[in-house]
């Protein structure tokens, strides 16, 4: 099975659902899966696919199938987990900065729960006690991640418990009984460099000693994806390999077996999603090419918001000779999508295809401009299938209160 949508199936998408549109290649999914399977093979690890990067439900069943557990970041995800099928075994809960009233209800769920404050921590302990294993994210004081942004764990980073107060929360573990099994961190996304993971891991097995009922490290997601052509990702290889050895030296020296786990989110999803626009404006200005096109930062915030660059591709007219485009939104602010790009010849009516659509893309969606959200689409066993439907007026009113 191709790991690649053609173009006649992108046409086929466009032709059937209409523009803008998401569509999503589910064996490209668990292809990379398998990758991260083989890449730690021997490893005592688990794999959380991080869902805040997409969480269609249709997709949260297909990487259940695949064996993969789920990360969540709020409560409702973790309620769409449960939906999806996942037993509570499979579900983590990491979230931030949030009311101790929805880290019970994660409780309740039965997930793997990762707490980020000391204050939660405490009231967590006093709540249940011994009686329910918990993790604890701590902030290793690391720089890492594409952009500032989605850099997580430096030392002035709002996540986690300092790795300086360990002092304090061993004094909270001991005041309330708590049960800590799991420490976790999560230093950014988009880090290329396997030398981040290996310090954060130094920095872990540094205070690991200390929680005597500690079962897992947790390293949080990161792994970076390639977005442009010829760029290389993170070398899941390299990183399986230095794993698995930073946790056999380990055993050796203190005689603990731990676990490592991941929660993945662009690993697992960015690289299987294909974003359909239609080119509705053509306008010359100067020496710019402006391509206009049926969408803007509504539909794929992150060139506007992180200047991320998501891979163009005329699927109209592949053949054309390349000019450089500016090619823009339709939202009434600079919602450039990229600038002085290279594309085959656009013409009006023509589809312009961003890559690297799976992750945080639809996700990141929204009503700017009251303008409808973009179906989705589900390429699986060759066939396409519509997994989100295209929003309608009643959408946009769906929650207003008429007086
Ligand atoms: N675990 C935790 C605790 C996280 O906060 C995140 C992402 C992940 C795992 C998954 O990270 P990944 O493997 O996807 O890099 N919206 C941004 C990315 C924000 C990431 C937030 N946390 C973007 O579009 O680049």
């Amino acid at each position: 099975m191709s790991e690649q949508l053609t173009y006649e199936q992108l046409k086929q998408a466009a032709a059937e659902f209409g523009t803008p549109l998401y569509v999503y290649h589910a064996e490209r999914i668990k292809a990379q899966y398998n990758r991260l399977v083989n890449a730690f093979d021997g490893a005592p690890v688990r794999f959380f696919y991080a869902a805040k990067a997409l969480t269609n439900i249709n997709v949260l069943k297909y990487v259940k199938e695949t064996g993969c557990g789920i990360d969540c970041s709020s409560v409702n995800e973790a309620k769409l987990a449960v939906k999806a099928g996942f037993p509570a075994d499979r579900i983590l809960y990491t979230s931030n900065n949030i009311a101790f009233d929805e880290i019970r209800e994660a409780k309740a769920i039965g997930a793997h729960i990762n707490i980020d404050s000391l204050s939660n921590l405490r009231k967590f302990g006093e709540a249940f006690g011994h009686s329910y294993p918990v993790g604890v994210r701590l902030r290793p004081n690391i720089m890492a991640g594409g952009n500032l942004k989605i850099s997580t764990g430096h030392a002035a980073s709002k996540f986690g418990v300092p790795v300086e107060a360990v002092d304090e929360l061993l004094q909270v573990m001991k005041e309330t009984n708590l049960h800590i099994r799991t420490l976790h961190i999560h230093t950014g996304s988009e880090i290329k460099d396997v030398e981040v993971f290996a310090r954060g891991l130094e920095v872990l097995f540094e205070v690991a000693k200390r929680f005597p009922e500690l079962e897992v490290l947790d390293l949080g997601g990161g792994f970076k994806v390639p977005y442009k052509p010829g760029e290389e990702g993170t070398d899941m290889e390299t990183l399986g390999k230095k794993v698995k050895e930073e946790f056999g030296s380990f055993e050796k020296t203190t005689g603990k077996k731990l676990q490592v786990w991941f929660e993945p989110g662009k690993f697992l999803v960015s690289e299987c999603g294909y974003f359909i626009t239609q080119v509705n404006v053509l306008k010359e200005s100067g020496s710019i090419s402006f391509a206009g096109v049926n969408s803007g930062l509504n539909h794929l915030i992150r060139p506007m918001f992180y200047g991320s660059y998501h891979h163009i591709e005329n699927i109209s007219n592949p053949e054309g000779a390349v000019k450089n485009y500016n090619v823009v939104g339709n939202i009434c602010e600079t919602d450039n999508f990229a600038e002085d790009r290279p594309l085959p010849a656009v013409r009006e009516g023509d589809l312009l295809v961003f890559r690297n659509a799976g992750a945080y893309c639809y996700e990141m969606s929204s009503n700017y401009n009251s303008r409808y959200r973009p179906a989705e689409v589900l390429v699986k066993d060759g066939k396409l299938q519509l997994i989100r439907k295209r929003e309608t007026l009643d959408d946009l009113l769906r929650n207003q209160v008429e007086l």
